[in-house]
């Protein structure tokens, strides 16, 4: 068993804001990440598979698969745009990088199976980083 981690990129606008807060509770939790005018983040996020080499190539995944995969489902859906508005798990949900990690292990489980054979190359892990400072991980499997 091996383990590979890709690292991607995307730049996406957000608001911290909890619907289930008043607006004093949203100041007092989030701080300025609830200004009501978004800020941005260049997100990095490495995406860690693991799996049985192929004996023939000696490789653990087809990255070329893989990028397909984290593009379409990630990157174009993210990069660039507000998550508040734009993506829809975050129409009711705070886009917290906590919960884009999530987001972005159920975008790719959803498609994995579509991508990679049953058996082969599985999720590990979700790493995202948001700022110098913070750091964010997701199991592969919830
Ligand atoms: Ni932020």
């Amino acid at each position: 068993m091996i383990r590979l981690t890709r690292r991607y990129r995307f730049s996406s606008a957000h608001r911290l804001h909890a619907a289930q807060l008043s607006d004093s509770e949203n100041r007092d939790v989030y701080g300025k990440c609830n200004n009501p005018f978004g800020h941005g983040h260049n997100y990095t996020v490495e995406v860690s598979v693991r799996g049985p080499l192929d004996e023939a190539t000696g490789l653990v995944v087809d990255l070329q698969a893989l990028d397909a995969l984290v593009r379409e489902r990630v990157v174009d859906a993210f990069d660039h745009k507000d998550l508040n508005r734009q993506a829809p798990e975050f129409a009711a949900t705070p886009p917290t990088t906590e919960n884009l990690a999530i987001v972005i292990r159920d975008r790719l489980l959803a498609g994995w199976g579509d991508t990679f054979s049953a058996g082969g190359t599985g999720l590990e892990r979700i790493r995202i980083y948001e700022t110098k400072r913070n750091i964010f991980e997701v199991n592969g499997k919830s």
